[in-house]
C-alpha cells in the first residue's frame, strides 16, 4: 500500500515535470517566433504610463575623425594616462578608469590622493560621450566641464592648474601636439579638459552578442539570454528606467539606496538641486558593457549582478523614513515604479544571462 502510494506520487511528480518542460520549451519556441523579426516587430515593452519609452538600439559609430580631432583623440589618449596631472605624480585618469575593466577601477569606491577613499564607485566611461549629465547626480553638464574636477578634487588628484599650466607648457612633445591639435601654442586647463573629452567620445563599448541583435537578430542569443531581454522589457520592469541604445532614461530615480540618515549616506541628486523631491536620487547609468563594470551603483555596494537583480526583486532598497537629525533634506521616497517582482531563479538566472552580453 506505502509502496503503491509512493508510486503513485512519482507518476504524478514525473507528469508534472514533463507538462512544465513541455511547457518551457513552448515558451521558448514561441519567445524565439516573437523576436524572430526586426526590433521594430518585437512584443511591446510594458511600461507605465507617462514613461517616455526609447526603443532599443545600437549605439552610434564614432565619426571618422577628421585631421584635427583625430590629433585630440591621439593628445587626449595620453593625457588620459598623465600621472604628472597629479599633485603626488601618482595618479592619472586611468588609475580609476583603466580600459580593462570598463574603464573603471573594479573597486567599491575609488581611491585617489594620499589613499584617500571616496564616496563613490568610479563609472565605466565607454557611454561617457553620450551622457546628457555626468556624475552619478549628474551636476557636471559636459565633459570638458567634468574633466576638470578629478584633477582639483583634493581627494582624487589634488592638480595644481598653475603647476600643470607651467610644466605642460615647457614640455615640447605636448607643445607640439597641442599645436597640431588645437593650433595653439600656449595650453590652459580648458585645452588639457577639451583634449581629454576628445577622447573619452571617441570611446565606445567592445561588440557583444547585443551588438549582433541589430545586425543578425535575436538568433544570436541563447534561449536563457533571449527570456532575459524578454523579461527585461516586460514583467521585470527594467524597461520603465533602462531604455533606448544606452539603456537608460538619463533621468534620477531613488532605489531606497542612499544610506539617509546612516553613516554611508549620501543624498545624490538633492545635493546638486536641493529639491526635497530629489534625496537619494542618482542617474540611470548606461546599461551597456556592464558586465565590466562591477562593483555596482553609486556606493558599489552590489559585487555582482545577480545582487542588483534580487534588490529589483525585492522592490527596491528600504531606507530610513523618519527626519535625520543630521541633515535638513527630509527622508527619501523610494520610486514608486519599484514593485516587487514575482520572479523564479530561472528568471532571475536570464536576466542576469542578458546583462552579461550587454
Ligand atoms: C581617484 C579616482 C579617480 C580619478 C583619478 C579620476 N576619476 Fe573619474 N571618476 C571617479 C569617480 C569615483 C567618479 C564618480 C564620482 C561621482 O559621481 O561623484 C568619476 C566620474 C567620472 C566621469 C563621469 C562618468 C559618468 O558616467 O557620469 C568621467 C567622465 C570621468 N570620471 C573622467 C575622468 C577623467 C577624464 C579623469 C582624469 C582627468 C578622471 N576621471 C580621474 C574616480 C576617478
Ligand atoms: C525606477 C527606475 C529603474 C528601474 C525600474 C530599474 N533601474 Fe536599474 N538603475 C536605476 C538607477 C537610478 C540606478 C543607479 C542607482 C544608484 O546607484 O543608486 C540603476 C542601476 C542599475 C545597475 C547598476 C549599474 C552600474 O553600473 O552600477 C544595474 C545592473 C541595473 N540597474 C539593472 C536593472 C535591471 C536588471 C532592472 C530590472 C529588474 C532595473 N535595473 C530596473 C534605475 C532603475
Amino acid at each position: 500500500m506505502h509502496g503503491m502510494f509512493r508510486l503513485a506520487l512519482l507518476g504524478s511528480a514525473l507528469l508534472f515535470l514533463t507538462a512544465a518542460g513541455l511547457r518551457h520549451a513552448m515558451d521558448a519556441a514561441d519567445l524565439r517566433r516573437a523576436y524572430a523579426g526586426p526590433v521594430s516587430s518585437w512584443p511591446r515593452a510594458e511600461v507605465d504610463a507617462g514613461v517616455d519609452f526609447v526603443e532599443f538600439g545600437p549605439l552610434p559609430a564614432a565619426p571618422p575623425p577628421d585631421g584635427m580631432e583625430a590629433q585630440r583623440i591621439a593628445l587626449g589618449a595620453r593625457l588620459f594616462d598623465e600621472r604628472r596631472l597629479s599633485a603626488s605624480g601618482q595618479f592619472a585618469c586611468a588609475s580609476c578608469h583603466s580600459p580593462e575593466l570598463g574603464f573603471g577601477d573594479g573597486l567599491r569606491t575609488s581611491f585617489g590622493h594620499d589613499r584617500r577613499r571616496g564616496q563613490r564607485n568610479a563609472p565605466g566611461l565607454y557611454t561617457a560621450g553620450f551622457q546628457h549629465s555626468l556624475f552619478w547626480d549628474g551636476r557636471s553638464p559636459s565633459l570638458e566641464d567634468q574633466a576638470l574636477q578629478p584633477i582639483a578634487n583634493p581627494i582624487e588628484m589634488a592638480g595644481q592648474s598653475r603647476q600643470i599650466e607651467r610644466w605642460i607648457n615647457r614640455d615640447q612633445a605636448y607643445r607640439r601636439a597641442f599645436e597640431a591639435a588645437f593650433g595653439i601654442r600656449r595650453i590652459g586647463m580648458a585645452d588639457v579638459a577639451r583634449a581629454l573629452a576628445s577622447f573619452e567620445r571617441s570611446l565606445r563599448p567592445p561588440q557583444t552578442a547585443w551588438d549582433r541583435v541589430f545586425t543578425r537578430g535575436t538568433e544570436v542569443l541563447s534561449d536563457q539570454q533571449l527570456e532575459g531581454l524578454h523579461l527585461f522589457r516586460t514583467k521585470a520592469r527594467c524597461a520603465n528606467c533602462h531604455h533606448g541604445p544606452l539603456l537608460t532614461d538619463q533621468k534620477f530615480h531613488n532605489l531606497g539606496i542612499s544610506f539617509y540618515g546612516r553613516r554611508r549616506e549620501d543624498l545624490g541628486r538633492y545635493a546638486v538641486t536641493h529639491n526635497p523631491a530629489d534625496v537619494g536620487r542618482f542617474r540611470t547609468p548606461s546599461l551597456r558593457a556592464v558586465r565590466r563594470t562591477g562593483p555596482y551603483m553609486h556606493h558599489g555596494i552590489f559585487p555582482s549582478l545577480a545582487g542588483v537583480v534580487n534588490l529589483y526583486v525585492a522592490g527596491g532598497g528600504v531606507d530610513q523614513a523618519v527626519q535625520s537629525p543630521t541633515t535638513s533634506a527630509p527622508p527619501p521616497q523610494r520610486d514608486p515604479q519599484l514593485r516587487k517582482l514575482a520572479l523564479t531563479p530561472e528568471e532571475r538566472a536570464a536576466l542576469v544571462a542578458f546583462l552579461e552580453i550587454l
